[in-house]
């Protein structure tokens, strides 16, 4: 029988298929590193997971509006106004089963067969096969590291045709960490302004920034014309550290507010009622929680960097925000790990793995098959004993 053409062109996960390879190691009792997981390592706050409990023992446990509670809209409405100098009204907000649900969402709302949508590579890997399942057409621009991976000018001006519907950017960027600056942001604001077209705008990563001189900016909140043509999305899963929850939530103009509420209310209903009830409590409640994770992870961003920093062959810029360091592993290719000859960033990671038990992820599927990147989101002492074992290959590799 011929199964959906669609389907088969979409590649599964290469990020998931990683942690599940480690844990299968793990299973078989190997003292397997792991820096595979963009997840962070926290527990959910305590307050949140008290208002979950409450909104089950006070009856929360139904169906919800498809776009969400109006306590959560509006919950989400007050943290864009306070935190991105953004006014939204609840009708234009839309909460879905995690982030990746809303950038789903947003792509199925937007593209018609054939539309095209820029995606600046590196580039988290779902965006590509996102917009192919939507009937898109990925367009990927390969940004330098000289521009610390940022699309420039020409760039743009390059990969644009009479079929690009949209640009999708992510500031703090995974997989390189990279935080746009107002500059990057004017450019684009005043490129798809110009072009009349979207921008998809994804904030995931926006409390994850760690030093003082870069701040997050939503390019929505850059003038009028360009928050009209500005999707924002954004979620708990990584500032709350709720990534089993699965909410995300989307801001959009009216008009594609509607079709994605409509496009939702057939596919999913409504997200979790509990996980909403816990959303408001994460966006409403007190935000020390969030400032102790960040610090924890600039103690390990500074230190992960310093590490590799010392080790030969490899280069990577100082992450500015998320939890990933981007290594450029090509320093080491023609050289040989025992029998094995390195000549890629995914033969880098297989002896890694088979070796020294460390699991990192190639970066083929993000668009830069050179690079490795090892997300930081563990432990300081899984940390130490992940690089260590990462400097012990290098330094035996001939
Ligand atoms: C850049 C980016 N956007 C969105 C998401 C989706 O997050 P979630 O669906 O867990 O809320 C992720 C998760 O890894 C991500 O890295």
């Amino acid at each position: 029988m011929k199964f959906s053409v669609k389907a088969e062109g979409i590649k599964p996960s290469s990020t998931l298929a990683i942690s599940a390879k480690a844990a299968q190691l793990k299973e078989q009792g190997l003292d397997i590193v792991t820096f595979g997981v963009g997840e962070p390592d926290f527990d959910t706050p305590e307050h949140i997971k008290a208002a979950a409990i409450r909104a089950i023992e006070e009856g929360h446990t139904r169906y919800t509006p498809s776009s969400g509670t109006l306590e959560l809209r509006q919950a989400v409405c007050d943290k864009l106004k306070r935190e991105n100098d953004l006014e939204y009204a609840p009708s234009q907000i839309i909460i879905s089963n995690g982030g990746k649900h809303s950038l789903m969402n947003v792509f199925m709302a937007i593209l018609n067969q054939g539309d095209e949508v820029i995606i600046p590579a590196p580039y988290w890997l779902s965006y590509s096969e996102m917009v192919k399942i939507a009937g898109g057409t990925p367009v990927l621009v390969y940004t330098k590291k000289e521009n610390n991976f940022m699309l420039s000018k020409e760039e743009l001006v390059e990969a644009y045709t009479e079929k690009t519907k949209a640009i999708i950017i992510t500031s703090p960027s995974n997989p390189t960490g990279m935080v746009s600056t107002r500059e990057d942001l004017q450019m684009l604001a005043e490129f798809v302004v110009e072009k009349d077209i979207l921008i998809i705008s994804d904030e995931i990563y926006e409390k994850l920034i760690y030093d003082e001189d870069k701040k997050h900016i939503s390019i929505a909140s850059l003038g009028k014309e360009i928050y009209d043509r500005t999707i924002v999305v954004n979620g708990v899963s990584k500032s709350y550290a709720m990534t089993g929850w699965r909410i995300g939530f989307t801001a959009a103009p009216i008009e594609i507010a509607k079709l994605i509420s409509s496009l939702q209310s057939h596919m999913t209903s409504n997200p979790n009622s509990i996980a909403q009830k816990a959303t408001v409590a994460a966006l409403n409640g007190p935000q020390d929680c969030v400032e102790k994770m960040r610090l924890a992870f600039k103690e390990r961003r500074d230190y992960i960097f310093e590490r590799e920093e010392k080790i030969p062959f490899l280069s990577a810029l100082k992450p500015e925000g998320a939890f990933y360091l981007f290594i450029d592993v090509s320093g080491i290719y023609g050289k040989k790990a025992g029998e094995i000859e390195i000549h890629s960033a995914a033969d880098f990671a297989a002896v890694l793995i088979e070796q020294k038990y460390v699991a990192v992820v190639p970066c083929a599927d993000f668009g830069m098959p050179d690079y490795i990147r090892l997300s930081y989101a563990t432990s300081m002492e899984m940390i130490k004993k992940g690089m260590d074992r990462i400097e012990e290959l290098v330094n035996e590799i001939q």
